[in-house]
């Protein structure tokens, strides 16, 4: 055997290795990658899915047949050293007729689904059953409005699961990209107009998603959780937001705690180490951009209420333990460079109080 041949069938068998382990680490049941799109849990994906799968298979088809046709002509047509000249020819009608219509064949085959795939997720979906959200992006964070409950959250977006969920969405800065790899594509978030992106949850669970448009320093730490639950849980959660709204007056920089909601006074008599929190809530000024209310939308900085039970504080970039709270509290521009959450010089231990204060809600 001759030893370039052997080098040859050596390369060919590692690429075979390495496409097999490929498919067997892609295909696993577990899903190691959670930002991948090749495992879809919602419609939208699922449809995207679908046309990728479409397309990979006559891009694989037209990849075997070609290198098959190039294997087999150099092999069988290889010159000899005593070969004589060839015959010389020009063009070749039929040859020239097939490989435009092969080609041409297999572009529609690619096309129709395609257009069909584009025309479907743009659809606006309508109906009684739609849960309608606003997004709007900030730099560098997610804000979710609920029209129809009232209710505005930030980073986590719950939604229920077997239940069409229809965005609008805005920016209040830059451009970003809604990306929720699992449930839906990305689409792009513009400053002059509202664009729409829709997603069902098929199974209940944490998707994680991301913006996916340089918009800044923290692009990359702008993340966010979709929380797919049974509608039940769902209902249950919108309750519990809902409450949050249930006080009066609201809190103002500066004011004493003889002033404070109804609610805040509840909470501290129920816990009086949380006092020194909600004092400092407002005498630090985390009130002038922070609501607890999920019922009253400010829009300059994320809404805190559940921010007690949220996964993760941050857009996605930190878990939501007490260590990472209170450090996020202490030094922003340190764990976060260029947010805009200023250094409000807060103590170890005031941040620990607001930790306390913040877990409660
Ligand atoms: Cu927002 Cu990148």
């Amino acid at each position: 055997m001759d030893h370039r041949f052997k080098r040859w069938r050596s390369f060919a068998g590692s690429l075979l290795l390495l496409t097999l382990l490929v498919v067997v680490v892609g295909s696993a049941q577990s899903n190691p990658f959670p930002q991948s799109t090749l495992h879809p849990k919602g419609d939208f994906a699922q449809m995207v899915d679908k046309l990728f799968r479409t397309t990979l298979f006559w891009a694989t088809l037209v990849f075997v047949l070609t290198e098959a046709a190039l294997i087999f002509v150099i092999f069988k047509f290889r010159g000899k050293p005593d070969d004589a000249e060839p015959k010389q020819v020009h063009g070749n009608t039929m040859v020239e007729v097939i490989w435009t219509a092969i080609p041409a064949l297999v572009l529609a085959m690619i096309a129709v689904p395609t257009v069909r795939t584009i025309f479907r997720t743009y659809e606006i979906p309508k109906g009684d059953g739609v849960l309608q959200v606003e997004v709007i992006g900030h730099q560098w964070w997610w804000e979710f409005r609920y029209p129809e409950l009232g209710l505005t959250t930030a980073n986590e977006l719950h939604v229920p699961v077997g239940r069409t969920v229809s965005l609008k969405m805005v920016t209040q800065d830059v451009l970003h990209s809604f990306w929720i790899p699992q449930l839906a594509a990305k689409r792009d978030i513009f400053t002059n107009r509202s664009t729409t992106l829709w997603f069902k949850a098929e199974e209940a669970g944490d998707y994680p998603g991301q913006c996916a448009e340089f918009c800044g320093l923290e692009h990359a730490r702008m993340a966010f959780q979709v929380i797919a639950e049974a509608p039940d849980a769902f209902d249950s959660y919108v309750s519990r937001m809902q409450a949050t709204g249930v006080r009066a007056p609201e809190p103002v920089v500066g004011s004493t705690v003889s002033e404070t909601p109804v609610r805040v006074a509840a909470m501290v008599q129920a816990d009086p180490d949380t006092l020194i929190g909600a004092q400092l809530f407002m005498s630090k000024g985390c009130v002038g951009c922070h609501s607890l209310d999920a019922t009253k939308p400010m829009g300059i900085g994320p809404n805190l209420a559940g921010i007690g039970t949220r996964r993760y504080i941050a857009a996605g970039w930190l878990e939501d333990t007490d260590a990472n709270l209170s450090r996020w509290i202490q030094d922003p521009q340190v764990v976060k460079p260029g947010v805009m959450m200023p250094d409000l010089g807060v103590t170890e231990a005031e941040a620990q109080a607001l930790v306390a204060y913040l877990r409660q809600h």
